[in-house]
């Protein structure tokens, strides 16, 4: 009897500690409306970069590593090729997931495996050769005026099983070799989805598909009448219903992967940009400028309704528009969606989008094309990420905490406005951009909009502060009402240094030029500084001499 307990206990230990390794599986947690992706248990700020397209293979990792380590990213983004992957039907070759797993683990990286299937860019280029030689047996889409394309159809469901039992191989093979260690923390699930060519299938299955009616679950899930596309959706039916198909489809290839080893999955999107200003091009087309059916911003309802197993809908940008990228953030930072970068450009611009994205809740960010193959004639990494990247790195953690609780704000320089605001529980941090600074006058900004800084409150008169050619200063927010109260706030003290391991360590306390007028972060000097304040009264009868 006795033995039987104990035989029982131990059962229920071990059930209990294989629980708690599957609880501590990456995955999106949310509170209060904020995201975190948490990576063993707590929230983890992604720093990332993604390889060039042609990189996941061992000729060239080697020449990866490097540029990954002088970006300082703590995460890599590289594709996994199902045409490398699957060679001959139901045949799995996973020398390139083994590759990266190894080598992220020997550089101390995590990893997001980037799955090449049905889509890469709106188009079919790395489905296996099996598949691109057998159209009959695997249906590409057909344009209007049936142009066959190199696209396969959304809307077949021998194009989806093939897809759904490869990824679901993929995700057992990732379970087999990662389940205990977790370097592999997101799936990207495609590239890029949607079509190039055509806004939607007008195969002859697709378009019975798309003279039927709109699924009942699609309609109540948007709370939309029910009838046909075209009766329900009107003049952006064919885009919905490509929407739709492609989003249906993804959720089940997501759904077959999670059933094997539910990661975090996010979809990457080519977004909408806006047309070139040429006379009467006000509207982009759907197939032409963009792929069709993607989770671009007009189709996000769409795919959240149709893909539920998709955690994120993660926005690729590529422009110097900062007026764009604020509203792509704005798009898909939502009660629904954690924001997430997963790809960008490289210019100096992008080092403040960084900081934007931060502030706005980002769960990670990551520039596309970051490794020394030479592709792009790019042997630099992006300076002004990796420098981002470099001040981040050692408190990823405490960063993401900070962000994930609600205490973490960024200001950004914006044309013609050097000096930003940012509110704090009791306190407000001024930011103001640009050196010199000069008494009685605006700070003078930067001459490229560079200035960004951070601000996360520890405590009531704590705060954690970073920033690139920006000086921050503190003032008592203003009392209800807006009359001042009778105190004044002082810097106690403003400590350098650097978390490590989780605990701060100071380097040297700041003073002096360094804070007078706010901490200045001038120059080439990157510095994290923890400062402590104080607050007296600001006039005191008591002490007057009279
Ligand atoms: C976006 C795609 O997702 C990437 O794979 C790559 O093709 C880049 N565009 C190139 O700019």
């Amino acid at each position: 009897m006795r033995l039987t307990r104990a035989v029982t206990l131990l059962a229920l230990l071990a059930s209990l500690s294989l629980y708690s390794v599957a609880d501590d599986m990456p995955r999106l947690d949310k509170k209060d409306g904020r995201f975190a992706l948490m990576v063993d248990g707590k929230p983890f700020l992604m720093l990332g970069s993604q390889i060039n397209n042609s990189s996941s293979w061992a000729s060239e990792m080697p020449k990866v590593w490097p540029a990954l380590e002088d970006m300082h990213v703590n995460t890599v983004e590289a594709p996994v090729y199902w045409e490398t992957m699957e060679p001959e039907p139901g045949k799995f070759d996973f020398g390139t997931v083994d590759l990266l797993v190894n080598g992220a683990r020997e550089h101390h990286l995590h990893l997001v495996l980037l799955w090449f299937g049905t889509w890469k860019n709106g188009q079919a280029h790395y489905v296996p050769e099996w598949v691109k030689t057998n159209p009959k047996k695997y249906p590409r889409e057909v344009s209007s005026y049936g142009k066959v394309l190199d696209v396969l159809s959304p809307n077949s469901a021998t194009n989806l099983e093939a897809d759904k039992n490869a990824f679901s191989a993929l995700m057992r093979h990732v379970k087999e070799i990662d389940g205990a260690q977790h370097t592999v923390i997101m799936i990207q699930v495609e590239n890029e989805s949607g079509s190039i060519g055509a806004v939607r299938d007008y195969s002859a299955a697709a378009q019975k598909q798309f003279e039927g009616q709109v699924p009942s679950s699609l309609v109540q899930t948007m709370h939309t009448n029910s009838g046909t596309w075209s009766k329900v959706f009107g003049a952006d039916a064919d885009e919905r219903f490509a929407a739709y198909s492609t989003a249906h489809y993804i959720n089940e290839v997501a759904r077959a992967g999670k059933a094997e080893y539910p990661l975090p999955m996010y979809c990457n999107v080519w977004i909408t940009y806006p047309v070139a200003a040429l006379e009467n091009r006000d509207h982009p087309t759907p197939g032409q400028e963009y792929p069709s059916g993607g989770p671009q911003q007009g189709n996000i309802a769409v795919w959240k309704a149709a893909a539920p197993a998709i955690d994120v809908l993660a926005p690729d940008f590529y422009s110097d528009n900062v007026d764009l990228f604020h509203e792509i953030v704005a798009a898909y930072r939502r009660d629904d969606n954690a924001l997430f970068i997963p790809e960008t450009g490289r210019g100096a611009n992008f080092g403040s989008y960084f900081f934007y994205a931060l502030g706005h809740g980002a769960i990670g960010f990551s520039p596309f094309g970051v490794d020394y193959t030479g592709w792009g004639g790019g042997q630099k990494v992006p300076e002004a990420l990796s420098e981002n990247f470099s001040l981040f790195k050692p408190m990823d953690r405490e960063i993401a905490q900070l962000n994930f609780d609600g205490k973490l704000q960024t200001a950004v320089e914006q044309k013609g406005q050097p000096r930003e605001r940012l509110h704090f529980d009791g306190v407000d941090a001024i930011v103001s951009f640009g050196f010199p600074q000069r008494d009685g006058v605006m700070p003078p900004g930067t001459s490229d909009e560079h200035g960004r800084a951070m601000v996360a409150q520890l405590g009531p008169l704590e705060f954690l502060v970073t920033g690139f050619d920006a000086s921050v200063s503190f003032a008592l927010a203003n009392a209800p009402g807006g009359t001042a109260k009778n105190e004044q706030i002082e810097i106690l003290r403003a400590d350098e240094g650097q978390y490590a391991d989780g605990k701060w360590q100071t380097s040297r306390i700041w003073n002096g030029d360094q804070t007078d007028r706010g901490l200045n972060f001038r120059g080439a000097n990157k510095s994290v500084i923890r400062i402590r304040l104080h607050t007296l009264p600001l006039y005191d009868e008591s002490v007057r001499g009279k």
